[in-house]
């Protein structure tokens, strides 16, 4: 299948790494041009040199938490590509740990994150797209804990909740002007954020972090962890008009993980 990406533009926020560069990545390879955007130079500056040999690709660099960076990343990643076509949203992990150890900080910074950075960057993008008369797309990553809460990361079981509605508002909203709004659900992803919460779960428990990785394993109906690149082929998917009539749903890509129906 064409998934008629070639010359289309795509920003992909958080994307230095995990996630997000798969998806620059998978994009790149069907043709588009691409911005990758991260809050660190150095690790911006390392993923774009590794993507270059795939095709036109652009980085803005800015942190998703603040307010002038990301008014900073949907201008620049503008400029940059002439406009935006497909806005994939990912952003970073707040904290591991469960509810009684979180302050009001804690709270703040994470409802920052996951809250208020999607809300305003999409709305930005959205207003882009509505300016220049774009019939786009955007894919909206959250996680699976949006419809299962998991104990031992409880900043991210609550705030991302607000995601899934965010997808459904967006897709009713804009979907008059033709703009298409999902979400993705992943479950567990082979990334730095699977080193991340197994080295969490090895210090609390007192057990090895690959202990942990093989107890996540056997509680996959599938069997193993995730790749990013069978992630990143549902987000180029729901971001190219392979999904034309497709619009305010959110899609696990989990290995059956999720058990809520
Ligand atoms: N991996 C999984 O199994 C899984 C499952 C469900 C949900 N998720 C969620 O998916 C998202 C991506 O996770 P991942 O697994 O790809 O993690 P990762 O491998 O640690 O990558 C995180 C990416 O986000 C960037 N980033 C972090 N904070 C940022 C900020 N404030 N502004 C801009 N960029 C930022 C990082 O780059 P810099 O350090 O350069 O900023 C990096 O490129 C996270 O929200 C994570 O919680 C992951």
């Amino acid at each position: 299948m064409n998934s008629g990406l070639a010359g289309q533009r795509v920003l992909v926020t958080a994307s230095s790494a995990g996630i997000g560069f798969g998806a620059a990545e998978a994009f790149l390879k069907e043709g588009a041009r691409v911005v990758i955007n991260s809050s660190n130079g150095d690790k911006l500056d390392a993923a774009r040199a590794k993507l270059a040999p795939l095709g036109d690709v652009h980085s803005v660099l800015g942190n998703l938490i603040l307010k002038s960076d990301i008014e900073k990343i949907v201008q620049q990643a503008t400029d940059q590509l002439g406009g935006i076509d497909t806005l994939v949203y990912v952003t970073g992990s707040p904290k591991p740990g469960r509810f009684l150890e979180f302050s009001y900080e804690d709270w703040r910074a994470a409802s920052d994150l996951l809250v208020v950075s999607p809300a305003y960057l999409t709305r930005l993008v959205a207003d882009r797209m509505l300016k220049d008369g774009t019939r786009g797309r955007m894919v909206i990553l959250s996680s699976y804990v949006i419809k299962e809460p998991t104990l031992a990361i409880a900043l991210s079981s609550v705030c991302r909740v607000a995601m899934l509605s965010l997808v459904r508002t967006l897709a009713r909203e804009l979907g008059p002007k033709g703009i298409r709004v999902n979400g993705i659900l992943p479950g567990f992803i082979k990334t730095g954020r699977i080193d991340q919460l197994a080295q969490d779960a090895a210090k609390r428990r007192g057990i090895k972090p690959e202990d942990y990785v093989a107890e996540l394993e056997r509680d996959i109906p599938l069997g193993r962890i995730g790749t990013t690149e069978e992630l990143a082929r549902a987000v180029v998917f729901l971001g190219s008009d392979l999904s034309s009539y497709v619009s305010g749903a959110s899609i696990p890509v989990d290995g059956a993980v999720l058990r809520s129906i």
